[in-house]
């Protein structure tokens, strides 16, 4: 299983904040965004992550990331996504990095408390996805259950919800995503929408939904950015971080202190 986390984008929801760096960049309490969804990854056990950017912040992330994990056994690999094309994407971009292995795919905004290990460590094939009941299931791509808990249906920010349980950003495929993704036609918004890779899997009777029962973020607007910073400060989440990620993030920090002396 390989990993992948889609920090590109152009977090328009989030000027002016975002002129200067990216969304993935801005700081959840004590530590940069990214390392959420980086977390989210290692802490299942995934060694080698493809994290995909925006070619204006594409040295920011390399000067973060690019050589922190190393000794840890963690590959970080880099790619720009030239246009923000869609979610959907990230599986035709990385079709190479992915060389025929199965993906979990986060996005770079979203802020997981829940534990993925057993969803990820059981995957064999098909898709699996995951939901979650939220108040507001019209921002999100939304899944409708039947009576035995079946998915019935799966929609991409629907006027009017069928459910309230919104599809986080965290994908698990096999290795025929990216066939499937070159496959689909961009939407009215011109995008290569996940959902209909959802929607892929859903028909083939290969779609897995697991219901999330920890708190979620998407920290792509002032109020869920602010609201992820506190939820991680009561919760002291950065603790139950994988310790490779927190070594890492120490180390870094020793560094940049060693240098600034050397330099002063
Ligand atoms: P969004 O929040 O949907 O888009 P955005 O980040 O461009 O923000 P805004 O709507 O405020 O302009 O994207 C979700 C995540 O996916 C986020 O981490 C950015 C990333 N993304 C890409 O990397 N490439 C893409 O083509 C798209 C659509 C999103």
């Amino acid at each position: 299983m390989k990993g992948i986390i889609l920090a590109g984008g152009t977090g328009t929801r989030l000027l002016p904040l975002t002129a200067t760096t990216s969304k993935q960049l801005l700081p959840v309490y004590d530590r940069q965004m990214i390392f959420y969804p980086l977390n989210t990854l290692i802490k299942a056990g995934i060694k080698d992550i493809l994290i995909i950017v925006s070619p204006d912040h594409s040295g920011q992330f390399l000067n973060l990331l690019g050589s922190i994990f190393l000794q840890y056994g963690v590959n970080i690999s880099f790619m720009v996504q030239k246009a923000p094309r869609g979610l959907a994407d990230a599986f035709i971009l990385g079709e190479d990095f992915l060389d025929n292995d199965c993906v979990a795919m986060v996005l770079g905004d979203n802020i997981f408390e829940d534990d993925f290990t057993d969803a990820i460590q059981s995957f064999h094939s098909g898709g699996r996805i995951f939901a979650l009941e939220v108040p507001d299931p019209e921002r999100f791509g939304v899944v409708e259950f039947d009576g035995e808990g079946r998915v019935i249906s799966i929609e991409e920010k629907p006027k009017k919800p069928k459910s309230h349980f919104a599809i986080p950003g965290m994908y698990v495929f096999d290795n025929r995503v990216s066939s499937f993704a070159k496959s689909v036609c961009p939407s009215d918004r011109g995008e290569i929408e996940i959902t209909d890779i959802h929607k892929v899997y859903l028909e083939k009777g290969e779609l897995d939904v697991r219901k999330l029962s920890g708190k979620w973020f998407d920290a792509g607007t002032f109020d869920s950015l602010l609201e992820a910073g506190k939820f991680v400060q009561e919760k002291k989440l950065g603790k139950s971080f994988d310790s490779i990620v927190n070594k890492a993030i120490e180390e870094y920090n020793i560094e940049v202190k060693r240098l600034l002396k050397a330099v002063f």
